[in-house]
């Protein structure tokens, strides 16, 4: 009789909100895969939202590094994931570890690995802004994590080139976004909110902005003149409705309280969970945002997408009409949300075109990679 084969030990880590959106998919695809052992590793960099969307997946992590706390720094959470991950990778000794994207926890998880000598593979590799501090920390995280990696994900061929330029370009795959096969899961024709403040929203009245802004670059004045552009968009249409579900952290509450809180039209919420979200991105107008991962799941929805930054690693979706990159000055803001209010052609154009981050099949393709890397790893 021959030896039992070997299950390939794949470990999923990760530790904010988009991350673990994207990685869910990824998650029960490896659980129901032939020859693979998956495990979960979350850092909790992010705590109540990481939460929601392990619920919403029915994920129920291995590991909880339990890192999150108010007013933490980029180097409390990278070392906080480097400890963590210590004792994790000595006793488990997974083939390989799985990080998403350009936070924290994705590269200090990747060095980790690197120190005990894991291999990685890197989901949703080779976006590029090629501006070192924008977004900060996220472009130079993503250059380093590819630096780490042995397998990238790429959700474009635009992605997969960047790494060739770098001189990455084995291991190399193009697969789509993981993304598109998380809003497939969660987009129905009949979907009932589960948060009764969206519930009691009047979406059949008028026309819905759904708004997002958080990132580290952005907090401060370029978040002022944002939500002061927005709110000069509201004072001039009055068939128009504004809700922004904020991200908990305290210094973006406080700019956008105290700009939108009193306005008329505006609903400011608490974050809502990933499938609540989906589908009000499927019941809006348009989307107004700073966040990555909205860029993709908005477009794949048809929904035009207004990116309140200055650059984007995502210029596919710019590149093919489906988003505008506004800036983040007052007046930029107001000039291109009112232009998709008002140029009808605009709009319709940016609503149907087509996304470019695949047909929502990219955990499967992973999984046979792996799958096929563990035949040439184990024979
Ligand atoms: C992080 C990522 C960013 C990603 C974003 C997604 C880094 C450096 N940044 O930024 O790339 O776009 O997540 O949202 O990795 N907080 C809570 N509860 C939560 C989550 C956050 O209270 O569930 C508060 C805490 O006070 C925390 C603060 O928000 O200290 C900031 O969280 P942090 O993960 O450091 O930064 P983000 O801006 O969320
Ligand atoms: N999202 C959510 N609830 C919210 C706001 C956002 O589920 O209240 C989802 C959104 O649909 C997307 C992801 O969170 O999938 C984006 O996360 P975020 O903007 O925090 O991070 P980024 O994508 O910018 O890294």
């Amino acid at each position: 009789m021959g030896a039992m084969k070997r299950e390939l030990v794949v470990l999923s880590v990760f530790g904010t909100r988009p991350e673990a959106i994207k990685m869910a998919p990824l998650v029960k695809a490896l659980e129901a895969a032939e020859g693979v052992n998956s495990r979960v590793c979350v850092t909790a960099q992010h705590r109540q939202m990481l939460d929601a969307v392990l619920k919403q997946f029915s994920i129920v992590p291995d590991y909880d590094l339990n890192l999150m706390r108010d007013g933490q720094t980029l180097t409390t959470i990278t070392t906080g994931v480097l400890e963590g991950m210590a004792p994790v990778l000595e006793t488990l000794k997974p083939d390989m570890v799985l990080v998403h994207g350009d936070t924290t926890t994705s590269t200090a998880a990747a060095l980790a690995c690197f120190y005990h000598q894991v291999a990685v593979g890197h989901v949703e590799a080779g976006l590029r802004s090629f501006d070192r501090y924008s977004p900060f920390p996220e472009e130079t995280n993503r250059v380093l994590t590819s630096r780490l990696a042995t397998l990238h994900f790429a959700p474009t061929e635009r992605s997969r080139m960047n790494l060739e330029r770098e001189g990455i370009t084995q291991g190399v795959y193009v697969v789509g976004n993981t993304v598109i096969d998380a809003l497939h899961q969660m987009v129905r024709e009949d979907y009932v909110f589960s948060d009764s403040a969206l519930r009691e929203l009047p979406l059949e009245e008028g026309r819905w902005v759904l708004m997002t802004a958080h990132r580290r670059e952005n907090l401060g004045q370029p978040l002022r003149q944002i939500c002061l552009g927005v709110k000069q968009i509201l004072a001039e249409h009055p068939d128009v409705h504004l809700v922004y579900p904020m991200h908990p952290n305290p210094l973006v509450r406080s700019v956008v309280t105290d700009i939108l809180g009193d306005v008329e039209r505006v609903h400011l919420i608490e974050p809502v969970d990933v499938a609540d979200m989906h589908n009000l991105i499927k019941r809006c107008y348009m989307v107004m945002t700073d966040s990555g991962g909205l860029q993709e799941e908005a477009p794949a929805l048809g929904k035009p997408v207004v990116v309140l930054r200055t650059e984007t690693e995502r210029p596919e979706v710019v590149e093919s009409g489906l988003a505008i990159l506004a800036g983040v000055k007052e007046e930029d803001v107001y000039r291109v949300g009112c232009s998709l209010l008002s140029d009808a052609a605009l709009y319709h154009r940016m609503s149907h075109a087509i996304n470019p981050y695949g047909d929502g099949d990219s955990a499967g393709k992973i999984v046979k990679i792996l799958q096929r890397y563990a035949q040439q790893l184990m024979g």
